[in-house]
């Protein structure tokens, strides 16, 4: 049987059946490989002792409980035997429920998450956030937009678009996040927010669960997900924010926008982020004012926290951006000669040239960073 290359093959999973004659167990297989819905695993062993299955036996697949993962039991999967095999070693070939290998955490590629964050609300977050991803789409990336802001999420007004399904029914267990994800007119797909929604600290573990497990399957099927959040430093934010390979702190020119961007950015140093921050200054009057501003916070950022804080962009002040937001429409794509549109494309340029992850971020994805930071909080 090929393997598809998921990291799902060489895992040992605890396994739980019904068989005549088999002891409690625990019991545990191997993965030996996959292929597609289907996986060939080692019979069940437990200690020297190895229990046979026959075909058609439901068994329940649980990856085994790591160290330090609190207090709850992963959640177990029931698969079913299909047939068994002896050789080339003894093993069973079962068929794999849906979702089955996203809820390991098993994805064959992980995709950039860039998070798009501000001190101050109204600095222009969600417009950033919407024109990036219209241009990074336009570089042929694959692109999904997640509208985090949980209070007052407003992407789909941005793009026109009238979303049946949102954040918040995946939250409430009514649909799962792929069957929420929908397509845009602008090469782009998106996760539309649901307004009214507790803070993401506020969620049951459950609900929280089915959070991370929608996340980890949109991270097996993107280039970037780009998320715009809300305003502040609220909980909900700040571990995003955390979790993310890349950070854009939008902020306007103004002091309160500078003052709230740099207390944003010392929570999340104080978090012990150190890398990966970068400044988007937006509504400037031009590179001079940008770069002014950017020194500003850069220098405090340097001095008081010991970050550098490099500036990823900037985009003038813009009618066009006004009429766009009138028209419902992305100002990169009704206005794509508008200078705030060839500013947007420039940001783009600068968030796909720069696709190293950072150091710390190395080697996990960001449902495992966010797992822990809220474990941890
Ligand atoms: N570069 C710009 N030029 C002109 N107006 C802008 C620009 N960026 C944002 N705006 C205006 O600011 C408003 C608020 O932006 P928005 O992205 O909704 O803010 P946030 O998400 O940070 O709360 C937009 O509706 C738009 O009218
Ligand atoms: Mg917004």
């Amino acid at each position: 049987m090929p393997t598809d290359g998921s990291t799902l093959a060489n895992r040992t999973l605890r396994v739980a059946f019904d068989a005549p004659g088999a002891g409690p167990g625990p019991w545990e297989v191997k993965v030996l490989a996959t292929d597609g819905k289907l996986a060939l695993l080692t019979l069940p062993y437990s200690g020297g002792k190895v229990a046979v299955l026959n075909a058609g036996t439901r068994v329940t697949l649980t990856p085994p409980p790591a160290a330090g993962r609190g207090p709850d039991p992963p959640a177990g999967h029931v698969a079913t035997v299909l047939e068994r095999r002896l050789k080339p070693v003894p093993s069973v070939i079962v068929r794999l429920p849906a979702g089955f290998s996203e809820a390991l955490g098993a994805v064959d590629r992980a995709a950039r998450v860039v998070v798009v964050a501000s001190g101050k609300g109204g600095v222009g977050k969600s417009v950033v956030a919407v024109n990036l991803a219209v241009a990074l789409a336009r570089q042929r990336q694959e692109v999904v937009l997640v509208d985090g802001d949980l209070g007052t999420a407003n992407v789909d007004v941005l793009l026109g678009i009238q979303p049946e399904a949102t954040l918040a029914h995946v939250v409430a267990g009514e649909r799962d996040l792929m069957d929420v994800v929908r397509g845009t007119p602008y090469g782009f797909r998106v996760v539309p927010g649901g307004s009214g929604l507790p803070e993401v600290a506020n969620l049951t573990e459950w609900q929280f669960g089915r959070l991370l497990a929608g996340f980890s399957a949109l991270e097996a099927h993107a280039d970037v997900i780009i998320m715009d959040t809300g305003a502040g430093i609220g909980r909900n934010v700040t571990n995003f924010f955390l979790a993310a390979d890349d950070v854009m702190v939008v902020t306007t020119p103004e002091p309160p926008a500078l003052v709230d961007a740099y207390a944003l950015i010392k929570t999340a140093a104080r978090g012990g982020r150190r890398h990966g921050i970068k400044l988007v200054l937006n509504r400037v009057s031009g590179p001079d004012e940008a770069r002014a501003a950017a020194a500003r916070v850069g220098e405090a950022a340097r001095r008081f926290l010991g970050l550098d804080l490099p500036l990823a962009g900037w985009i003038t002040e813009d009618p066009a951006v006004g009429h766009s937001v009138r028209r419902q429409t992305p100002v990169v794509w009704g206005y794509p000669q508008a200078a705030a549109s060839r500013a947007f494309a420039r940001l783009a340029v600068e968030v796909a040239g720069d696709g190293q992850r950072p150091p710390a971020a190395a080697g996990k994805s960001f449902v495992e960073r966010l797992r822990s930071l809220f474990r941890a909080g």
